[in-house]
């Protein structure tokens, strides 16, 4: 077996240290790349865990001051705010009202953590009676007039300080719809990152209820796009991008790696992948039952969506990772200051 040309290849050579795996790894998840969503309610002093997604809270505006140290203090860089309001109504008044949680929230924030990037969901499911996405008539969502109520609420994210906003309808036409107001509003230097290919998906069933927005009737399957269909999903991205899109998501993200990966492939966009509630709640439930070794599979779940070509992660596990991927490296530094 010394002699002679090799008849098999050794892969294992770079695989014996971890210094050697270090160094030929190909992907790295950073906190950088970490987006982490926050849930907004009004009151004062509230701190509500999210029962189908411990570690997750809903919180009042006072609260946000300590969540961004917290977050900043991590090297986390990037919120994505919802809002659950005080009231809801048929044309979700307080998406755009300038006086509305999210707005109030944005002010918060910039106010005490200036450098924190405030990425605003747009969508009225949360400030609707009826808990859909648009304006309803005789139990249809209207496409067209829901672009004038998403436009005025992006415009008033904007007008609150949001560095970014986050159309998440997946109404037709709105990233030009949102594009045109914020233009006229003044804001041509606010970008759009776009939920272009979003699916009709189960797993968002826990964060319907950390933002109080299922639907009363009905589901969402005539403006999310359905689970078996990639290509349509490629057509969406594109005409976002078309539209004015600076950036675009994919979500969920586990179940549509592959749509990642085309995306990728196809668009020079920034990627964002919604590692979405269900995604979490699955892992959080496994790991109480002491099923799963919990911060393997959470980094191996991130480190897998990277690899699939989404440069930004939007994740309820950002904090925690942000935790594992510090005390990882101080392990490692001081294993080579012990073994020098
Ligand atoms: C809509 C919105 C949803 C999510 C993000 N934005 C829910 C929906 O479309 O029903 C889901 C995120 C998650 O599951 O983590 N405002």
């Amino acid at each position: 077996m010394t002699e002679g040309p090799l008849e098999f290849r050794r892969f294992r050579r770079l695989r014996r240290t971890e210094g050697l795996r270090r160094l030929v790894r190909e992907t790295r998840l950073s906190v950088e790349d970490f987006i982490y969503p926050l849930f907004v309610v009004h009151g004062r002093g509230v701190r509500r865990e999210v029962a189908s997604m411990p570690g997750v809270y809903q919180l009042s505006v006072d609260q946000l001051g300590y969540e961004a140290e917290e977050l900043l203090s991590l090297g986390i860089g990037a919120v994505l705010l919802f809002g659950i309001p005080a009231r809801k109504d048929e044309l979700a008044s307080e998406a755009y009202d300038p006086d509305g949680i999210v707005q109030r929230a944005v002010r918060e924030l910039k106010r005490v953590a200036p450098e924190l990037v405030v990425i605003t969901d747009v969508c009225n499911c949360e400030y609707t009676s009826h808990g859909h996405c648009g304006v309803v008539q005789d139990g249809q969502i209207l496409n067209d007039p829901t672009l004038e109520l998403l436009a005025r609420t992006a415009v008033s994210h904007a007008e609150a300080g949001a560095d970014m906003v986050a159309p998440s309808d997946m109404m037709d036409g709105r990233v030009l719809a949102i594009r045109h107001a914020l233009d006229r509003a003044g804001f041509v230097e606010l970008p759009i990152l776009s939920y272009a290919a979003k699916y009709a998906s189960a797993f968002y069933g826990p964060f319907r209820e950390a933002a109080e927005s299922a639907p009363a009737f009905g589901d969402r399957r005539s403006h999310q796009m359905d689970p078996g269909n990639r290509r349509e999903a490629l057509r969406e991205i594109a005409t976002d991008i078309e539209e004015g899109a600076d950036a675009i998501i994919v979500k969920p993200a586990l179940a549509y790696l592959d749509v990642i990966l085309a995306a990728r492939e196809r668009f020079d966009v920034p990627i964002a992948a919604y590692n979405v509630s269900a995604e979490y709640a699955m892992v959080k439930a496994a790991a109480r039952n002491g099923w799963i070794d919990e911060q393997r599979i959470v980094l191996e779940i991130l480190t897998g969506i990277r690899r699939a070509g989404a440069h930004m992660i939007i994740t309820y596990h950002a904090k925690e990772a942000a935790r594992w991927l510090q005390s990882g490296r101080l392990t490692a530094a001081a294993e080579e200051v012990v073994t020098r």
